[in-house]
């Protein structure tokens, strides 16, 4: 009987340790995995507008993309100040006569802000259309695909609005949870493939610049569905994208005082970066210079808090400079020279509106030369506007930049020599002062 009691009290010792060693196997086995910061903790829907959703995995990435939307340091050409271009520059009033972008033009903020800023801006109104909704928030990668581009863009300003709540978000840039870079924009897609190109196929490299295509490119509305279009078929350098738009015969608008067909360039720091810069040519993507890694205690990720980096120069530029205070001169006096140069270009061309504007009110005019100066009048003035609308001052790249504004004023300088011969005598200039 001894026996026996010994046996029982070593088979519940026994007992008592295995269930104690199973239920310690099943607490382990249910424990979260170590936070890496790569491993899924909610899955997330496709094409999911809402970024705090995504923030839940990525909170770093997504605390950064809240930056955005407070930023306010300006810098001597850019940064992140709502400062309106027309009192900076009061002759953009002439030289937009006529247009909306007489009306209010302000500088760039924070990506947070896009769909606050796009509501407020004096330029729409009752029959803007939701095409000027594309570029501002991650509900449109859902809409796109739910509705189709086509439809999007038919679609009012103001009765699309109800169904855009989001800024720019992470469905802009990402698919959710495999968190590769995609193009989302329809526009560059087609863009993209009628030069017979498939981002599919593009280096991790290459998609740091091609997301930023989603949005910062020179674009079009084509027909009467003011169907979002980006001229590159003929390629995407300025000469390229001028003789695209003259073959089609498109224009914005008319300039009420020379009579010429104008095109407005909207933001093409894509295709003035990728014309063959320095940093282009040398493997540098966008995300490099605005979206750099960034270390917050052991976690290291790219930051979100895209801005001028001339605000963080030494993360920005520091990667790859070790001169940050030599390059960051660089860009100060690349970007002085290409506003003299601008400054240049402009009077050029209000002095060409100006004769252009004078020839035609007199009785003898020559038809013929007066409307071949007013298509340099637009030739002048749309390539001005690439490197004006561009919003790095000419730095993205200085050589292309300047080459550009010298043909802009070459050309307006020619469309007042055009307007004299048209109007038969010189006088004009003396009555039109410049
Ligand atoms: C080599 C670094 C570098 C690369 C690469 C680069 N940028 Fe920039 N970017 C700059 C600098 C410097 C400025 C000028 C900032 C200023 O004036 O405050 C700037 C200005 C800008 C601005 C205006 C910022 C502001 O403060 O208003 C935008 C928008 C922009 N870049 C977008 C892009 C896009 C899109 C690409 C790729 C197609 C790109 N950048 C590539 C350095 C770079
Ligand atoms: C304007 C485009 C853009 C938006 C918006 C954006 N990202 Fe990114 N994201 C990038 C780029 C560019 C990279 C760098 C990718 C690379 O190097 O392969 C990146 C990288 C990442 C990475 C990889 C790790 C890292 O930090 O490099 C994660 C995760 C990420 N983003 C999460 C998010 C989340 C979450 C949001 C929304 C809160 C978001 N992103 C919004 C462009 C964007
Ligand atoms: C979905 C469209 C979209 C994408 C994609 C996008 N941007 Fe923007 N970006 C905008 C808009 C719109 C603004 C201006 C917002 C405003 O002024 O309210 C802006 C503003 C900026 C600014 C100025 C910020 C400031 O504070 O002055 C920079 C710099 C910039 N973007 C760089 C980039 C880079 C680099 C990429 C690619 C990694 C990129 N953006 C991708 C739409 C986009
Ligand atoms: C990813 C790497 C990389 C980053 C980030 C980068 N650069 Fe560069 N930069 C280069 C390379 C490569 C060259 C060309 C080779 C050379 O001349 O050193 C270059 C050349 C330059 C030049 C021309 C040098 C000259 O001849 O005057 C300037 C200016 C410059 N970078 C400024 C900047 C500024 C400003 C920033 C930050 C906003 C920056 N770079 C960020 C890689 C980079």
């Amino acid at each position: 009987m001894k026996l026996t009691g010994t046996t029982l009290v070593l088979t519940g010792i026994i007992v008592i340790l295995a269930v104690a060693l199973i239920g310690t196997l099943i607490f382990v086995s249910n424990q979260p995995k170590p936070d890496r910061g790569i491993e899924p903790i909610v899955q997330i829907e496709e094409m999911e507008p809402d970024s705090s959703k995504w923030g839940v995995n990525f909170p770093n990435q997504y605390s950064t993309l809240q930056k955005t939307e407070s930023n306010n340091t300006r810098t001597t050409f850019g940064g992140s100040e709502k400062f309106s271009k027309l009192e900076q520059d009061p002759r953009l009033l002439d030289l937009f006569a006529g247009y909306g972008f007489s009306l209010e033009y302000n500088e760039d903020r924070g990506h947070l802000n896009s769909l606050t800023d796009v509501r407020a801006i004096k330029r729409v109104n009752e029959k803007t259309p939701g095409t000027c909704y594309s570029c501002k928030s991650s509900d449109n990668p859902r809409l796109w695909t739910e509705m189709g581009m086509a439809e999007f863009d038919k679609t009012l300003f103001k009765d699309l609005g109800k169904d855009i709540n989001e800024p720019i978000g992470c469905a802009n840039c990402h698919e959710a949870n495999t968190m590769r870079l995609i193009v989302t924009n329809p526009a560059l897609e087609e863009a993209l493939k009628a030069q017979g190109k498939d981002w599919r196929t593009f280096t991790r490299q290459e998609m740091r610049t091609v997301v930023c295509a989603n949005c910062h490119v020179e674009y079009y509305f084509a027909g009467d569905g003011k169907y979002l279009t980006y001229p590159w078929a003929d390629g995407t350098d300025i000469d390229s994208i001028a003789k695209y738009y003259a073959e089609l015969g498109f224009n914005d608008w008319e300039h009420p005082q020379s009579g010429a067909a104008m095109i407005k360039m909207q933001h093409p720091e894509y295709e003035l970066f990728t014309a063959d810069s320095t940093h282009y040519k040398a493997g540098v993507a966008c995300a490099d210079c605005h979206m750099p890694y960034t270390r917050d205690g052991s976690a290291k990720f790219s930051t979100h808090d895209v801005h001028s980096p001339l605000l963080n120069a030494e993360t920005a530029c520091g990667a790859c400079h070790t001169d940050v205070g030599y390059v960051t001169s660089r860009v100060a006096t690349i970007q002085q020279q290409v506003r003299g140069t601008m400054d240049s270009s402009e009077d050029a061309i209000i002095a060409a509106i100006k004769a252009i504007e004078a020839a035609a009110a007199t009785p003898e005019v020559n038809a013929d030369l007066l409307a071949e100066a007013r298509d340099m009048h637009r030739e002048a003035q749309l390539r001005w506007d690439f490197i004006a609308a561009e919003n790095s001052m000419g730095f993205h790249n200085p050589e292309e930049a300047l080459r550009i504004l010298a043909a802009a004023t070459d050309l307006a300088r020619q469309a007042q020599l055009k307007a004299v011969q048209a109007a038969g005598t010189p006088t004009i200039i003396q009555t039109s002062s410049q």
